[in-house]
């Protein structure tokens, strides 16, 4: 029996999960819900999906001519498992929701941890999902900062991490957020970053800060870590090479920047040209009196959607074995 998916909010990530629920052989898509009779609502339709509107709104809809299977509580009755890829401040009145029809459901990184008091990261902690009814997948920057602060900090302790995040200001998809032309700084310090990584490795020291910039591709971390046990920076190349969806990268391969990385990842024939991985530049990665530097690019629109396919297996008991459900999800996304 297939695990019976829903995806509420049907936008960047949400349509992403719904690709990704679809290449796996465990689980599958039962419908995804739109709020307004837009292009996306209609692509989801012509893919194939059930969508499931808010009660009142059907009309709408209809006059659009896009044909719809219910309202959004139809769907949570019907699915095992709600992956939630609303914008932010919707979360409360959802969860009241998802308890009232019995169903798990999965927040994404913009919504708080306390929501549901666990956060996800298949790397890190796979196994504080297993079987319960609610979590959150951490947000892209996270996802990222963990798929390479964890294996370090099991392999050769982190005593101290100074991140800072040049943040892309808007995803290629949107129009709506800026700058255009400007660098933004985040002025509320440290920025939540460290404290989200905190959620998922409770012990760890991060420090961030983070400006805006007018990019819409990619996010690029450039971190500083005080490494707790001697390591040489061939140790470091060599540990990222064999972490899970971390992929190296080198200037002298002529990959100098995001848009070299992106490139790659369309030639991969990827889904929508997604880089799923945390690329890291092999020749930025530099061990000097015990402090490591190297810089890493995040594609944002993407590199959580495995995560959201590992969270589902951990909390619906697919698969026990960490390493099992990372291989298997990678397996089917072409990873
Ligand atoms: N984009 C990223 O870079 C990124 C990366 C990692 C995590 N995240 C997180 O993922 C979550 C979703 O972000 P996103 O970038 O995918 O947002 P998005 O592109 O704006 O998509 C959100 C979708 O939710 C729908 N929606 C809006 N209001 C809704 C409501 N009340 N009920 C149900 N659906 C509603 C919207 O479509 P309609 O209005 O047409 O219904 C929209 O398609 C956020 O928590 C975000 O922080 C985003």
């Amino acid at each position: 029996m297939k695990v019976k998916v829903g995806i509420n909010g049907y936008g960047t990530i949400g349509k992403r999960v719904a690709t990704a629920v679809d290449q796996q052989d465990d689980m599958e898509i039962v419908g995804v819900t739109k709020t307004r009779p837009s292009f996306e609502a209609a692509m989801a339709v012509k893919l194939g999906y059930r969508l499931y509107v808010p009660e009142g709104r059907e009309e709408d809809f209809r006059k659009a001519g896009i044909k719809i299977a219910g309202t959004v509580t139809d769907l949570f009755g019907k699915a095992d498992i709600i992956v939630d890829c609303t914008p932010g401040g919707f979360a409360d009145g959802y969860k009241r929701m998802f308890e009232e029809a019995g169903v798990k459901a999965i927040w994404q990184g913009g919504e708080d941890h306390s929501l549901t008091g666990i956060s996800f990261n298949a790397t890190a902690n796979y196994k504080e999902s297993w079987g319960a009814q609610f979590s959150r997948v951490v947000s892209c920057n996270t996802t990222g900062l963990l798929r390479t602060l964890y294996p370090l900090d099991k392999k050769y302790g982190v005593e101290d991490c100074y991140v800072t995040l040049i943040r892309r200001s808007a995803d290629p998809g949107d129009s709506k957020t800026g700058p255009i032309n400007a660098v933004e700084p985040s002025t509320k310090l440290p920025t939540h970053h460290g404290p989200d990584v905190q959620s998922v490795m409770p012990w760890i020291k991060v420090h961030s800060m983070a400006v805006k910039v007018p990019t819409t591709i990619m996010h690029v971390h450039a971190i500083t870590v005080r490494l707790g046990k001697d390591a040489t920076t061939e140790d470091v190349v060599k540990l990222f090479s064999k972490a899970p969806r971390v992929k190296l990268v080198r200037t002298k391969d002529g990959v100098k920047s995001t848009a070299e990385v992106m490139e790659m990842a369309r030639d991969m024939g990827r889904s929508r040209g997604d880089m799923f991985e945390i690329v890291v530049w092999e020749d930025g990665i530099k061990v000097e009196d015990g402090m490591l530097y190297y810089y890493q690019a995040v594609h944002q629109e993407s590199d959580v959607i495995p995560e959201n396919i590992d969270c589902i297996r951990s909390m619906c008991k697919l698969i026990e074995d960490p390493a099992e459900s990372m291989a298997k999800t990678d397996r089917a996304m072409g990873i």
